[in-house]
């Protein structure tokens, strides 16, 4: 029997419209003639035009460029604020597909939910009375804050098996545990779809990882740890500009919310999303959540053949996951690569040095927030207080979503926690994204989590916190003995009557026998509303944290196709570059909605190659009796060079802007005057966000060549004109070094025909409202 909510939800723009997607697919079949794939079926079913993106003859996955109708979109608080500045400049009524907005980000964990959300309130007013404004005027469904996280709110609400969505949020394939696609983009990509123009994607390939069994006997091991386990193997690279696509009988042996997990953290790996095909436990899930009209109809879909693989499909590579082979495992430090199985880890602690304490453990978040986790954590810190034992460091739990906050309170689950010393915080992203106030520190310490993610500085603004990410089960008995070496599945705990205990595996519930508890009925909005245009929206010209968004200008005057003006290197940025490097969160996420403001943190934490200092760069043509500087941190002389109307380039290494969606990585350069950027190789969705801001991305053909730019060395494009005018395909690169020697260097570039012409015209958004307007 499945457990079913209180209420039934309006399912009316949540069911995908299958008959229109199987008719596509049809179209699809006649012109590729060969079985697909799962997540090629869902892409292909939502083209525009099968026959223009397809019927090239040429090869399709990581070559053809797709235009895709997403059918909804989902942006959380921080992003959604550029991405409405940026919709607004378009002069639309209304959003053209389903959309809504998710207060999560910008909640501040202090003390615990009640008072944590009434400061939040205060604080972030101007931001949540804009984005309300502008959710009104232009029909979105508005999720206020203290609603819960973006991710859980679309799983618990809107995604579906089948659709195309996006999410103006690199964990937005979280949605993906209900075998969808769903693609975190920047706001730039999030406007295409509200606009109803065709959003674009370069083919995925698609890897297939093949589960086989079940998890082990010792009932430890997780969907987080099998995610775990093949991002050590994948690394933070493998899945750029590809699918997962999970298939096998390990799939069905799994909850819904657990394939969510898995899918979450697919874009450690870098990929573009990860899916899964429609098993009983999704369709127990949308029963279970009030969508019974979407099951009914996802069942009857499936029975056609959409919602799995054909027989035959061909992937392009496949791994092969035996779940019995897993076991809990922890990740880290500072990359979400690192993989040690448990047993391990006390070896690589000796090894590293590091301290055997831990000083804070984690759970919940986007990625492991379900009704299962929760239930297993409880069932851990009862089983801990039934041996008199109590949280050793300070234990954080964020619940997802309301929904799964009053199911947690009403089945004892929060009690349970609460009674070992757990702070319940508020359903938001919290300490998961800085927004955790910790008491100042550079000392080296190692926190546990449940989240996805481990970058330097991340959850509490001091770089030396080592984060180790965690199962919810692996990181709450941890902090019962506070100590990293601690492995629950073979060790005990002393006691305070002197005598060892030894934890049981937890089982967990994957669904609340009672059904889900919707909670304040205050924090859902009204299902599909009627967009009010009259609705003034909110923005004090006074604001440091909002300001209406200015269209850049075109690099090339008249829009005439041209070579980009000569730049000057402003830098060669060494190693790991993120779009936290580019963009740091904790404080400055305040200012997403004012590009002013929030440019002034451009590179913050980049480590310049020339010196291998951070935030150090050079003005070589410095004025300094006008007061400029010769070398000073690189937001300074980025602004000096914008000041004098020069244009720059930026020399970057590998996989430039992996991390998050965050397209204020690309328009911060963008605003000070970047008008390329040069990479050993770029992540995919930063790369189309540079192309969105009108910045040009090359790739050395050689990687050596990295080394031949420098600082003021002055830039010029070769070719870019006839690339531009449809004439040719190579640009190179001129380089004056400072001593005057010339040096000609080869890129390469994954320009398309319509990314060309965003170049062209200064940004995506100049050309759309150009196209609006003609
Ligand atoms: Fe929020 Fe962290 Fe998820 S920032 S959306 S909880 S990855």
């Amino acid at each position: 029997a499945i457990p079913l909510t209180t209420k039934q939800k309006d399912c009316t723009t949540i069911t995908p419209p299958y008959e229109s997607l199987l008719a596509k697919l049809e179209t699809v079949r006649k012109i590729l003639k060969r079985p697909l794939t799962l997540a090629e079926k869902i892409l292909y079913a939502h083209l525009d035009n099968p026959q223009k993106s397809l019927g090239g003859g040429g090869p399709i996955r990581g070559e053809a460029y797709l235009q895709l109708k997403p059918q909804r979109v989902a942006m959380q608080d921080a992003s959604a604020q550029m991405a409405l500045l940026q919709f607004m400049t378009c002069g639309l009524p209304a959003s053209a597909v389903p959309a809504s907005i998710h207060c999560d980000h910008l909640i501040q964990a202090v003390t615990g939910a009640e008072e944590d959300l009434k400061r939040s309130l205060v604080t972030n007013a101007e931001v949540f009375d804009f984005l309300e404004s502008a959710a009104k005027k232009y029909g979105i469904e508005f999720w206020g804050p203290g609603s819960g996280i973006i991710h859980q709110i679309v799983l618990e609400n809107y995604a579906a098996p089948g659709m195309l969505m996006l999410g103006t949020d690199s964990h937005t394939p979280n949605a993906g545990g209900l075998g969808l696609l769903a693609i975190g983009v920047g706001g730039a990509d999030a406007v295409d779809a509200m606009t109803g123009t065709p959003w674009e994607l370069k083919a995925p390939r698609i890897t297939g990882v093949h589960l086989k069994g079940k998890f082990p006997e010792h009932g430890w091991a997780s969907p987080k740890d099998l995610i775990l386990h093949l991002a050590g193997k994948l690394t933070v690279k493998g899945g750029t500009g590809r699918i997962l696509e999970y298939f096998g009988d390990g799939v069905y042996n799994q909850s819904c919310t657990g394939l969510a997990t898995i899918a979450n953290m697919g874009a450690e790996v870098g990929a573009t999303t990860s899916t899964f095909p429609y098993t009983p436990s999704m369709r127990a899930y949308l029963h279970a959540t009030g969508r019974s009209p979407v099951a009914e109809a996802a069942d009857k879909a499936g029975a056609q053949g959409y919602l799995k693989a054909d027989e035959g499909a061909e992937y392009d590579e496949v791994i092969e996951i035996n779940l019995a082979d897993l076991e809990p495992t922890l990740n880290g430090p500072f990359t979400p690569d690192l993989a040690t199985p448990l047993s391990k880890f006390p070896t690589l602690i000796q090894e590293k040095g590091w301290k055997d304490e831990v000083s804070a453990a984690l759970i919940g978040s986007c990625t492991n927030s379900s009704y299962e986790d929760m239930t297993r954590a409880a069932e851990l810190a009862k089983q801990a207080k039934a041996a008199g034992l109590k949280a050793q460091i300070p234990f954080l739990c964020t619940p997802g979503s309301e929904q799964i906050r009053a199911t947690m309170e009403r089945d004892g689950l929060t009690a349970a926690l609460e009674d070992v010393g757990a702070t319940v915080l508020a359903n938001a992203c919290g300490p998961c994204i800085g927004q955790w106030k910790r008491p100042e520190s550079n000392d080296e310490n190692s926190i546990l989590t449940s989240f996805n993610r481990n970058f330097k500085s991340r959850n509490d603004g001091n770089k030396n916190t080592m984060n180790f990410l965690g199962s919810p089960s692996i990181v709450t008995a941890m902090a019962f003995s506070g100590k990293l070496s601690f492995n629950p599945v073979t060790d005990t705990i002393t006691t305070p009557s002197g005598g060892q205990f030894k934890f049981k595996a937890p089982v967990g519930l994957t669904l609340p026998e009672k059904g889900f508890e919707s909670g304040n009925p205050a924090f859902y909005p009204a299902p599909n509303p009627t967009p009010q245009p009259d609705t003034p929206i909110v923005i004090s010209p006074s604001s440091s944290r909002l300001e209406v968004l200015q269209p850049f200008e075109s690099h090339f005057p008249g829009n005439v196709p041209g070579e980009l003006p000569p730049m000057k290197c402003l830098m060669r940025v060494r190693g790991k570059c993120t779009t936290d490097h580019i963009s740091a969160a904790g404080p400055w996420l305040k200012y997403k909605g004012h590009l002013t403001n929030i440019s002034e943190n451009l590179l913050i934490t980049a480590v310049n190659d020339e010196n291998g200092e951070v935030n150090v760069a050079f003005d070589h043509d410095a004025k300094v009796s006008d007061g400029q500087e010769a070398s000073s941190s690189i937001p300074k002389i980025a602004q000096q060079f914008k000041a004098r109307s020069q244009p720059w380039a930026l020399v970057v290494d590998e996989n430039y802007g992996e991390g998050s969606a965050r397209e204020h990585a690309a328009l911060q350069p963008r605003f000070y005057g970047c008008a390329l950027i040069v990479a050993r190789s770029f992540a995919r969705i930063h790369e189309t966000n540079l192309k969105k801001q009108g910045v040009l991305p090359l790739w050395f053909a050689d990687k050596a060549d990295y080394n031949l730019i420098a600082s003021g060395d002055v830039v010029e494009t070769v070719g870019l004109t006839d690339l531009l005018s449809g004439k040719g395909n190579q640009v190179s690169l001129k380089v004056t070094k400072r001593d005057g020697q010339v040096l000609n260097i080869k890129t390469t570039h994954t320009m398309s025909e319509d990314q060309l012409k965003w170049l062209q015209a200064g940004s995506a958004l100049n050309h759309i409202r150009a196209l609006r307007q003609s």
